[in-house]
């Protein structure tokens, strides 16, 4: 099959706009979006990326801006997590205001999730807010992170801590630079789509379990689709809780615990999207323990999904954190209701979440016997 070119819309009013999926290389279309939105103007525009992002497709691009007769500068972070700091953000702030953007100027992220939230963020505070749009380059950042306009930095005391809601003005998701990402980086993004499905759309996990091999190869017409479901919901969820006054939390399935394997093991030893794989074991497990599933078997078919993909599905397993340790991570956690509750994302089935306020207490109780199990007898 032919993957074809799909746009979707994320509506939110005046802040609407479109995501592109294409086949093909981005540059041609993040320019013609420019164009527009530069009205005859010679703009001028940042296109911000990565060290590892930057050699492959950065020229491409800025040279299909270039030919809309933009006056365009490459900007190129170091790639990583550990630099989604103040001071990257700062240095694409210097880049922005040296290079003389203004208002109705744009600012392009090129890259996967970080350089989205690092961009993103130097576009809402840049003279107050301007353009910006994202060319999101991994799996995990077309999916997810590209969409829905959260933007931010990286505290020493805890992730995504300083950032603004900033909606970009158009999502170019090229399916052919995916071809470049490491294995890895792969399963990290299908993660987080079929989060997306335990949310939304139980169908999407049946078909991504049968196309299992196409997915983990990035086979583009499947790869696209996706996307396109991912986006979808995303824009769903989103569009009816911009700023998530409360349910736009069900993004947040399995990240309870995510975040608590993340920081118990050290960043870096599972990545994020195979920490909420695990994650997300736990929250379907406590859905039952806690009565709000009546399906006895609901984590049994989260692990099936994780298992076809390819991503680590026994939380449980001896060489996993604690119990207790894990509570203590996930308590350090901004998420909190406050020192002794959080809000936990369960689902009733596959496709219907439900967020509650837990006692730790009774999330200790609720899993303990999981772990007990697996001591050796
Ligand atoms: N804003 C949101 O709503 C939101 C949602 C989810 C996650 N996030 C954030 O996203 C970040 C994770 O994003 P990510 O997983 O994309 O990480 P990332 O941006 O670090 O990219 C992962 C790695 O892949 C490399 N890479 C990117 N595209 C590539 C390509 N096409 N070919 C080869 N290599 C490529 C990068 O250089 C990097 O080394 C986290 O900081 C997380 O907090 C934000
Ligand atoms: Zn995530």
């Amino acid at each position: 099959v032919t993957p074809v070119q799909t746009t979707l819309d994320v509506a939110l009013g005046e802040r609407s706009y479109p995501v592109v999926i294409t086949p093909d290389l981005p540059g041609p279309m993040v320019a013609e979006h420019i164009a527009t939105l530069s009205a005859g103007r010679r703009a001028r525009v940042l296109v911000v990326t990565d060290s590892n992002v930057g050699p492959l497709y950065g020229a491409d691009v800025v040279a299909a801006i270039e030919a809309v007769g933009c006056d365009t500068r490459l900007v190129t972070l170091p790639a990583g997590e550990a630099h989604k700091t103040v001071v990257t953000w700062s240095s694409v702030v210097d880049a922005a205001l040296d290079h003389g953007i203004r208002r109705k100027d744009v600012i392009v992220a090129l890259g996967g999730g970080v350089v989205g939230d690092i961009a993103g963020f130097a576009a809402a505070s840049v003279n107050r807010g301007v353009a910006f749009v994202q060319v999101p380059t991994t799996l995990l950042a077309q999916v997810d992170s590209s969409v829905g306009g959260k933007t931010g930095v990286n505290h020493t005391t805890g992730k995504n801590l300083i950032g603004a809601f900033w909606q970009p003005r158009a999502v170019i998701a090229s399916q052919r630079v995916l071809e470049t990402l490491p294995a890895r980086e792969r399963r990290c993004g299908l993660a987080e789509a079929i989060k997306h499905g335990f949310i939304a759309d139980p169908a999407m996990l049946r078909s991504a379990v049968d196309a299992a091999a196409d997915l983990m190869a990035l086979e583009p017409a499947v790869t696209s689709k996706l996307v396109a479901d991912c986006v979808r919901i995303k824009a769903a969820v989103v569009e009816a809780d911009e700023r998530e006054a409360g349910q736009r939390a069900v993004l947040n399935f399995g990240h309870t615990f995510g975040h608590a394997f993340e920081r118990e093991l050290g960043y870096g030893a599972l990545t994020h999207g195979e920490a909420v794989a695990l994650g997300m074991v736990m929250a379907a497990d406590l859905s039952v323990a806690f009565g709000v599933s009546d399906d006895p078997s609901l984590g049994l078919f989260v692990t099936e999904v994780l298992d076809a993909l390819g991503l680590p599905a026994n939380p449980y397993a001896p060489n996993r954190p604690s119990l207790d340790r894990l509570i203590a991570a996930a308590r350090a956690d901004k998420k909190a209701v406050d020192a002794d509750r959080v809000n936990f994302i369960l689902l009733r089935d596959a496709g219907s979440p439900l967020i509650q306020v837990h006692p730790w207490a009774h999330i200790r109780e609720a899993l303990e016997p999981r772990f007990e199990s697996r001591r050796p007898q």
